[in-house]
């Protein structure tokens, strides 16, 4: 596996790959790689010929008050990990070199990046676009594989690369849990043992949820009680969401059709750490 540092080289390193006709698979991440990784690395391997992982922590998508200089880092765990995953090209820029002296540009999405995570990270999204778009650049991918946890980013890159036209196509991969339930996040590791242990409401919530939807109900405001109300049975959690909304569009109307897709969206803070989960029924 080669690692590149610098934006210059891993452009033309693409570039050589695509006149050779190579397919390129891209999965970006910011690191502190864990088993949800690996799946998507593995899935970019099935269909490319060269793999590329970018680690790199995103300072554009942290508000100040967030945690981006306690954002966990190992990057030697995560050459081992992206390796044994099959990645041919680990893309572990500086953040000069994605952000040079003078950038001045940002990519701001309307419409999906408005609600949840919009409401409580106003920022997040235009830093995440721009940082993605940027990488897209970068990396000139076929296919980039991006997992499902973080729903409403999945939504935001898609519309993104559908707006700009980019050529490339968005794999959305399955969330990976721990044996408990508790999806798979690099974040994780911020979690005490007793809060850690609490966390596993989540998983609990979304599956009283979609059971509800299976057996008829589509009312929003009753699937999004029945989440609070589990959730909230554990101690020291605030909810900052906990909602039910069109898979496609996220829109939130009062009653679900019975053709329509419903993603259950959860956010909440445990101590100091914040936590976010899906499902999809
Ligand atoms: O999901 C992440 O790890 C990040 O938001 C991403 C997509 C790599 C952009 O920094």
């Amino acid at each position: 596996m080669q690692n590149i540092t610098s934006a210059q080289a891993m452009q033309r390193l693409v570039l050589a790959a695509r006149r050779k006709g190579q397919r390129i698979g891209v999965v970006p991440t910011m690191g502190f790689l864990h088993e949800g990784h690996a799946s998507l690395i593995r899935e970019a391997r099935v269909v490319s010929d060269t793999v590329i992982t970018t680690i790199f922590v995103n300072p554009l998508q942290f508000a100040p008050n967030e945690d981006f200089t306690r954002y966990p880092r190992d990057l030697e765990r995560d050459t081992r990990l992206a390796e044994s995953a099959g990645c041919d090209v680990l893309f572990t820029p500086t953040p000069e070199e994605i952000y040079p002296h003078g950038f001045q540009t940002t990519i701001s999405v309307g419409g999906v990046t408005e609600p949840f995570e919009g409401v409580f990270r106003p920022t997040h999204f235009d830093g995440v676009a721009t940082v993605v778009a940027k990488l897209f650049h970068l990396t000139q991918p076929d296919k980039a594989f991006f997992g499902q946890k973080d729903y409403q980013q999945c939504m935001v890159v898609k519309k993104m690369v559908s707006d700009l036209a980019m050529p490339l196509e968005i794999v959305i991969c399955p969330t990976l849990r721990e044996t408990d339930g508790l999806a798979m996040s690099s974040r994780n590791v911020y979690l005490s043992a007793e809060d850690r242990q609490k966390a596993t409401v989540l998983f609990q919530a979304l599956q009283v949820a979609k059971t509800l939807i299976q057996s008829g109900e589509r009312r929003r405001m009753v699937l999004e009680e029945a989440l609070k109300t589990i959730i909230l049975r554990q101690s020291g959690i605030t909810i900052d969401y906990a909602a039910a909304a069109d898979s496609e569009t996220l829109a939130q109307p009062d009653e679900f059709s019975s053709e329509q897709a419903v993603v259950l969206l959860l956010a909440v803070r445990l101590g100091t750490t914040r936590l976010i989960d899906n499902l999809v029924v």
